[in-house]
This record gives structure tokens, C-alpha cells and sequence, in this order.
């Protein structure tokens, strides 16, 4: 019998054993890894030059896994990325300027899809795709949100990952051509599916007013992608309530201005983040998280998340999204409103004075839900 317990690593432990086969390909990019559970501004973080497909770029390990996590591209003016293609799968949100992907399978033609600030488009799984600036005078910038933290992490194989002949053929076609049409299918309440988005600003999402107040959601399933995402406004004068759940959902502000609070259970102060075009938050497991909005008009926010609308992760579908409980065991659990600190409410009714914003939300003496 070995006695195993206190065993120092040795140097051959250390060369066996792999951290993160996801942070190696960052470090082998040269690039910047952002990690901890709030940046101000994706729009402006530092990147590096981008050696494998020319631009710059930058990834994200935030709220401490490695299942979700953001590609942050610039393109300079008149310039171009090389083409790829890998196994894993990117949704693409344009944070700044205008330009255009080509996107097809091997042995096809390209087809090419004008973007601009606010666009979202879903690139199918190992597709081949290359990235246009069509300015000649501005840098355009975009973040992708994937699951390639994951994929690496699985087969540890940069091989496999980039250099993949599979092509599925179920999923894109180039010679589809209303593939990235700005066409729109309404699949249930609150639930679309859609390749293109032209500008996430403007989408029509739908009431959602069991999350608080005057809500809206819209959650979106792209290019047959396993990445959850949704659009999420938050009405003028209201704020959502303060809920936690797993780690994973990338919240990107995209419209209108307000902040986060951001806690542990049991800490006596919690967190204020800002939150303006285009910071993005990424509570980590059991970070209670609490958006609200301070601007007129609503606050919109695009989450790439887990649990994907259309081809789930074995939970049936339900219109509420995320399991939320009023358990405060549960992982899940959803502070309701008249059981949050009274501070909270005051701090942020003194902040809509200030801007001369008004509060929207019914006393919580009478029940607000
Ligand atoms: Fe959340």
C-alpha cells in the first residue's frame, strides 16, 4: 500500500499534469486572458497582435470555468482575418464598426453577410468563416461568444480542433442563401430562431414580468448551436431581482446605462460594477447578481449562457429559462423583492433622482412580485 496523502508534485508530476489545455492555446496565441467576473468595456480592453489569423485579439476565463468564454477581435482599417474553421461553435456580437463574414463548407463557395455595431450571427460548427473590415478608416471589433474553453479542454488536440475534415452538411449549406436572412421563426413564447440578427438593439423581445417588474426577454437559438442565448431588456425606472445560479452566462450591456450588484452569501457590502455599453458581467457560481437600470428607457443586455433553447442538455423546455427557486438553499435561488435589504431599493431610487428617472416599480409593501 502507498501512502498518498501529502505527496509533494515532483517534476514529473508537473510535466504530466495539465492545468488547462484552454489557457496553453491562449498563451500559445500571445494573447491577453481576462479573467474575475466583470469588464467595464470589451469594446476598449487591450489586445495583442494576432499572429495565427492577423488583427488582434484577446479571450476571457471569467467566474473561474472553463465551459463558456469570449474571443474579443479587432480588425484594422481595410484589413481582413485569414479564414478558419473548428471544432467548436462562436456566436458573434459586432461591438464597433462595420464589415463582413464570408461562411462556408469546404468545397464551397462563400457566401457573405454584411455587418455592422450591434449585429449578431452564428457561425455553424466547423464551417470555414474570414472576417472583412469593410472601413477603410475605422477598426471594427467584435466579441464571439463560444464553447472552445470546453472543446480544447475535452480532446486537448489543436489538431482535431482546427484541422477537422468533418463537414456537417445537417446543419449549413452556402448554397442556402436565405441561410442568414434576416428572417426570424417565433417558436413559443419569448423563443426564436434565427442565423442573423442585423442589429440586437432594436429586436423585439416579449413581457417577461415573473423575473420582476417590467422585463423582456427574447432567447435566441442560432445555427444549431448548443450556446444558450438571450436578449434581456430591463424596463425604465426598474430593476430585476437579485437571483445566482451556476457559473457560464456572459451578460454583455448593450443599450442604456444602470449598474450590478454583485455578492456572496454573507457579505456585508456587495459589489458595484458599472454597467454601459459594452461591459460584460459573468457572476461565478452562488454570485447573487442584480441588474438595474438607472437610464430612460430601457436597459438591454445580450447573455451568451448554458442551456440551450433548441438542442437542450436534457432539461425540458421551460418559458421561465433558468431554474429559479425561492429555496435560499438552492443554487437557483431568486431573492424576491420584499425580501431584499430595504437599502437597495433606497440607493437606487436616490440614483433614478439624480437622473430624473421614475421609479416604476410598486411599493414592495403591497407585494411587488
Ligand atoms: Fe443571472
Amino acid at each position: 500500500m502507498t501512502e498518498a496523502a501529502g505527496m509533494e508534485p515532483t517534476a514529473a508530476f508537473n510535466e504530466w499534469f495539465v492545468l488547462s489545455s484552454y489557457q496553453a492555446f491562449v498563451r500559445g496565441e500571445e494573447a491577453p486572458l481576462y479573467e474575475g467576473s466583470a469588464i467595464e468595456d470589451l469594446a476598449s480592453i487591450e489586445l495583442a497582435d494576432w499572429k495565427r489569423r492577423g488583427g488582434k485579439v484577446a479571450y476571457t476565463r471569467m467566474a473561474d470555468q472553463e465551459i463558456l468564454s469570449l474571443q474579443i477581435v479587432e480588425i484594422p482599417p481595410g484589413g481582413e482575418l485569414k479564414p478558419e474553421h473548428h471544432m467548436y461553435e462562436a456566436i458573434m456580437l459586432v461591438l464597433r464598426g462595420q464589415g463582413a463574414s464570408s461562411i462556408w463548407q469546404s468545397g464551397e463557395r462563400p457566401h457573405t453577410v454584411e455587418w455592422h455595431e450591434g449585429s449578431l450571427l452564428g457561425i455553424p460548427l466547423n464551417a470555414w468563416h474570414q472576417e472583412f473590415n469593410s472601413s477603410g478608416t475605422e477598426p471594427c471589433r467584435f466579441v464571439m461568444g463560444t464553447n472552445m474553453a470546453h472543446m480544447m479542454n475535452l480532446y486537448h488536440n489543436l489538431d482535431f480542433i482546427f484541422n477537422n475534415p468533418y463537414v456537417f452538411s445537417d446543419r449549413y449549406s452556402s448554397e442556402n442563401a436565405a441561410y442568414y436572412a434576416d428572417r426570424v421563426r417565433h417558436m413559443n413564447v419569448r423563443l426564436f430562431e434565427t442565423n442573423f440578427v442585423p442589429d440586437v438593439r432594436t429586436f423585439g423581445v416579449e413581457a417577461w414580468r415573473e423575473k420582476g417588474a417590467r422585463t423582456g426577454i427574447a432567447r435566441l437559438s442560432m445555427a444549431s448551436t448548443a450556446l444558450g442565448l438571450h436578449i434581456l431588456d430591463i424596463g425604465e425606472g426598474t430593476y430585476a431581482t437579485a437571483h445566482r445560479h451556476d457559473a457560464g452566462a456572459h451578460v454583455v450591456q448593450v443599450g442604456g446605462t444602470g449598474y450590478e450588484l454583485m455578492s456572496f452569501e454573507g457579505e456585508a457590502e456587495p459589489r458595484r460594477v458599472p454597467l454601459r455599453p459594452y461591459g460584460v458581467i459573468a457572476p461565478k457560481r452562488n454570485e447573487f447578481h442584480q441588474h438595474f437600470n438607472t437610464s430612460p428607457g430601457p436597459m438591454r443586455q445580450v447573455a451568451f449562457r448554458g442551456n440551450p433553447v433548441r438542442f437542450g442538455f436534457g432539461r425540458p423546455y421551460s418559458v421561465l429559462g433558468a431554474a429559479q427557486t425561492s429555496d435560499p438553499s438552492a443554487t437557483g435561488y431568486t431573492i424576491p423583492y420584499e425580501l431584499e435589504d430595504p437599502p437597495v431599493r433606497e440607493a437606487y431610487y436616490r440614483e433614478l433622482e439624480r437622473n430624473g428617472v421614475e421609479l416604476r416599480l410598486p411599493p414592495v409593501s403591497q407585494g411587488a412580485s
